[in-house]
């Protein structure tokens, strides 16, 4: 029993040792956009004062469709002893026992331009997930998901015109 606590510690430990970097290693270019995307709409919220750091990705999801790539991303964000305008600094600790916010968002992004035609950031504190709330997410995700870009002019203009 003994050794089976010490090994867990020791993973655990580890676990906490992994760097934002290497959490989202397998991220796309899209996943990795959406991420500082999110990371800086949550910091530039007057109440957050310290910088938080990814700590756990709960889902990353990218599908293409004509209409554009939509990705879906979930993950906690644990605080850090840096003020947020040092956030990016690698020397940042987190704080014991400190505050858990958990991440959904949703973007589509256009193919042919730098525009977001539709996004959904909701970040909140850990404790305030709850079904409702999952429900909530899901159904704006589904509509960021299917969101069309606005028809080019050009090519289509003759099929609206009355
Ligand atoms: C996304 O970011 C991570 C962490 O910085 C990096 O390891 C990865 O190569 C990036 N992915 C792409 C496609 O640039
Ligand atoms: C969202 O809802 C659909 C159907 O209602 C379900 O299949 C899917 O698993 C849900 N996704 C999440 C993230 O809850």
């Amino acid at each position: 029993m003994k050794t089976v606590a010490i090994t867990w510690w020791i993973i655990s430990a580890l676990i906490v040792v992994r760097s934002e970097g290497e959490i989202t290693s397998d991220f796309s270019e899209n996943q990795n956009k959406s991420l500082q995307l999110i990371l800086e709409h949550f910091h530039n919220k007057d109440h957050i004062k310290n910088g938080f750091k990814v700590s756990d990705i709960l889902k990353s999801i990218e599908v293409d469709y004509s209409s554009g790539v939509f990705v879906n991303l979930e993950f906690a964000l644990k605080q850090t002893t840096c003020h947020k305008t040092h956030r990016t600094k690698t020397d940042c600790e987190l704080v014991k026992n400190g505050r858990t916010f958990n991440c959904f968002a949703c973007f589509k992004f256009s193919y042919n331009s730098p525009k977001i035609l539709s996004q959904l950031i909701d970040c909140v504190n850990i404790l305030q997930v709850d079904s409702k709330r999952t429900n909530r997410r899901n159904q704006s995700c589904k509509e960021v998901e299917l969101k069309k870009g606005s028809e080019k002019v050009g090519s289509y203009s003759f099929l609206t015109s009355q």
